[in-house]
């Protein structure tokens, strides 16, 4: 089995590619640690590529942007074919996507389609996996029927829209009408692109669209990555700002791990361009109040913390994934780490 993983230095990407080395797979990871030039020294994902390579001598990193389309195209016909394509590289913030909407669009919607491209041309029988995101569905989820509890928002049970229900978010909900920001736009290109892939070319692409994804090792900045940035500035007794939603703004979380599970059970068993919602679910669904409570209670750490009138831009109230379609075409898969867990090991992490 050979694989390739874009992003490789990235959350999900390292997750992946250490899942295979394991396996004592072939993993071919493509990452010009472009997050560093997205959120500075503090996205710096070096330090996770070296740790793969002492790891397993069959990882290879390809120090390449997946913005240039004859160097991919190079990639799959000099290392490939490739079984398993797990592509996650991405400028993964929608505040930072307004700042250069050329660079967002050109990373996200156009180094996905040179992916699949590359993919459909050289690797056609394999499997892809593309990592898309909730916010395809812009600010749609804002316009559901809430009801607001002392410390978080819930879903109310007499719902009137498609794609809603007291589970959460199918994938029923519309991805018209509606302000996506401008990586959400991007995103959603590559999202309908790689469905399209699956649908017209009849190849295996899966979309999986992620609410939450951390773990660990995610190298977190306040623009990005709620969890390990709240945990990391509630350790190094930092101030921490709450944009919005009196903190009562509802997310799910998912470990990285159980994210890289799903997609061995893609890899095994694929289809050809579906979406799928993939977060924590209700079950591992808080609000930040909720994590500040867990953070005090459970593990003594008190955060500072400021309450800001102004919410982000499109940011959601509440969202966590309905993930009843994922665990009924996937039943030998399940969230087997809680949001406490996830806290646990992140404090461990940067505190050993
Ligand atoms: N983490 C989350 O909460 C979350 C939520 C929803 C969706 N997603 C999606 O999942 C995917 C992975 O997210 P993540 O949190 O692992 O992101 P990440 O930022 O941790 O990792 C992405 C990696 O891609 C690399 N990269 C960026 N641009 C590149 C380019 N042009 N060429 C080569 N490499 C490049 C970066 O250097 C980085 O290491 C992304 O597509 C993201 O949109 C993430």
């Amino acid at each position: 089995m050979k694989v390739l993983v874009t992003g490789s230095g990235g959350l999900i990407g390292f997750e992946t590619v250490a899942f295979f080395l394991k396996k004592d797979v072939e993993v071919i990871g493509i990452d010009n640690n472009m997050r560093r030039y997205f959120f500075g020294e503090k996205g710096d994902t070096t330090g996770n590529i070296q740790f793969l390579k002492g790891l397993n001598k069959k990882f290879t990193n390809l120090n390449l942007d997946i913005r240039d389309r004859e160097k991919i195209m190079k990639v799959f016909t000099e290392k490939g074919p490739f079984d398993l394509v797990v592509h996650t590289a991405a400028q993964p913030s929608h505040d930072w996507a307004a700042k250069e909407p050329f660079t967002d669009f050109d990373v996200n919607a156009v180094g996905t389609l040179n992916l699949l491209e590359a993919f459909r041309l050289h690797s056609s029988k394999g499997v892809f996996i593309f990592t898309s995101t909730n916010k395809v569905y812009g600010d749609t989820p804002n316009k559901v029927k809430l009801l607001e509890l002392e410390k978080r928002y819930k879903y109310d049970e007499h719902q009137t829209m498609n794609g809603v229900s007291t589970e959460g978010i199918s994938e029923e909900m519309t991805l018209d009408d509606n302000t996506h920001s401008i990586f959400g736009a991007s995103k959603a290109a590559a999202d309908i692109m790689a469905q399209e892939y699956g649908r017209y070319f009849k190849l295996n692409v899966g979309i999986f669209r992620g609410g939450c994804l951390t773990g660990p090792q995610h190298s977190a900045v306040e623009l990005h990555g709620f969890l390990a940035y709240i945990v990391d500035c509630a350790i190094n007794n930092k101030p921490y700002t709450i944009f919005g939603y009196k903190g009562k703004q509802v997310r799910d979380q998912i470990h990285s791990k159980d994210v890289v599970s799903l997609f061995y059970e893609f890899y095994k068993n694929p289809k050809q361009g579906i979406a799928y919602n993939l977060g924590g679910g209700k079950e591992n669904s808080a609000s930040i109040l909720e994590v500040i409570d867990v953070l005090e209670n459970d593990f003594r750490l008190k955060l500072k913390y400021t309450l800001s009138d102004q919410n982000r831009i499109g940011d959601h109230l509440c969202y966590y994934s309905d993930l009843t379609k994922l665990k009924k075409d996937y039943p030998n898969w399940k969230i087997t780490i809680s949001i406490k867990d996830m806290i646990k090991e992140m404090i461990e992490w940067r505190t050993k």
